[in-house]
């Protein structure tokens, strides 16, 4: 039994062990300076001839949503709003006082009050790019939805998000081009995962990679951020955000519910198996390895320091908060022979079960329409 389960990690995320540092770090994004990324997208576009609006209340009810909440990223949100990130990052570090660790013995024991301020700042920009590059991934997935899909309810509603991630992504460039000092490039991490997420053929694995996962995720990320960050213009924009994000986690809760039910048990280890792998790419990226790189500091000297960190670890589980119950919902916890609830319970996330799910959820958190 372990040497089976060893060998699936090995073929799903290419490691045995799910904490295997070295084996984390030796993956980096070795195309920093590309312009452009190919990836194969290898799903045919599906025409339907069967035009019946609402034949799938759900979808049809997040369509007619959607079209009433649209926002304009460049008139609806304070941009004359003064950034000042020195004395933000100071707010921020008071906050997490708290929750700090003893420092003694690592690489940051010599940093003075400025070196964190700095790191504070750098750690928030990472943090943003890799926002703006998985919105991207979002518009694209989400574009190749509308293709696949052989729903018609789907189809439109997947096109109102389309425009939602265009605008997603307008926002967070504008907001690290003129707030902040420059981007970072996409973490190889998220690269992979969403190369993985484009690259399968099957229409519903576009929804689970993204839809569920990486939206689940972000939804989570934005949340914390928009709770902990003293910049009014940015707390705006995640509000924003969030409303248009949980909506895209409801389509695909309610798309996949329905498709899922079809599927036979070794079907469903299969989405389960997808679901671990994104889930596994999406904590590894938190390591922020090309912030501890811009710092001076060898991501491999300091991470198993940063690791230990209880409030890190706190935050780590608590961006699953929205995948777990939106997973559970789908049946893919417990399918065949609860595979995915023993792998989310080796993550430490399983605790989240019978949190809400956001096929309920998403209507509390509109902010506009
Ligand atoms: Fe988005
Ligand atoms: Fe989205």
């Amino acid at each position: 039994m372990a040497l089976d389960e060893f060998t699936a990690n090995a073929e799903i995320i290419g490691r045995d062990e799910i904490n295997d540092l070295e084996a984390i770090l030796s993956v980096t994004n070795t195309d920093i300076d590309e312009a452009v990324h190919a990836v194969e997208d290898n799903a045919d576009a599906i025409f339907t001839w069967d035009y019946e609006k609402g034949a799938r209340p759900g979808l049809n009810k997040l369509y007619e949503k959607a079209k009433g909440a649209q926002w304009n990223a460049q008139t609806d949100l304070p941009w004359d709003t003064e950034v000042d990130l020195e004395k933000n990052a100071e707010i921020q570090r008071l906050q997490y006082a708290e929750l700090e660790q003893d420092l003694s013995g690592t690489p940051l024991e010599k940093f003075s009050e400025q070196d964190m301020i700095q790191l504070s700042i750098e750690s928030d920009n990472w943090t943003l790019s890799q926002f703006m590059h998985g919105e991207q991934g979002a518009l694209i997935c989400t574009a190749k939805i509308v293709e696949s899909v052989p729903w018609i309810d789907a189809k439109y509603y997947a096109a109102t998000q389309v425009m939602d991630e265009a605008r997603h992504v307008e926002v967070f460039a504008k907001y690290l081009d003129e707030k902040l000092r420059g981007h970072y490039p996409i973490n190889a991490h998220l690269k992979m995962l969403l190369d993985d997420i484009i690259n399968d053929s099957r229409w519903d694995m576009t929804y689970l990679g993204m839809q569920v996962m990486v939206e689940g995720l972000a939804l989570a990320a934005f949340g914390f951020m928009q709770q902990m960050t003293p910049d009014p213009l940015l707390r705006q924009m995640l509000r924003y955000v969030m409303s248009d994000e949980a909506r895209h986690v409801a389509f695909g809760v309610l798309s996949l519910k329905e498709y899922y039910a079809g599927l036979t048990d070794a079907e469903l280890r299969e989405r389960q198996e997808f679901a671990f792998e994104a889930a596994v790419r999406m904590r590894d990226r938190f390591l922020q390895q090309e912030v501890w790189d811009r710092m001076g500091i060898k991501p491999k000297e300091i991470l198993p320091a940063v690791i230990q960190d209880p409030g890190r670890a706190m935050f780590q589980q608590m961006l699953f908060s929205k995948i777990v119950p939106n997973c559970k919902k789908l049946g893919l916890l417990d399918a065949g022979d609860g595979w995915l609830r023993t792998k989310f319970t080796e993550l430490g996330v399983i605790q989240f079960e019978d949190w809400q799910d956001t096929g309920e959820e998403y209507e509390s958190l509109q902010a506009t329409g």
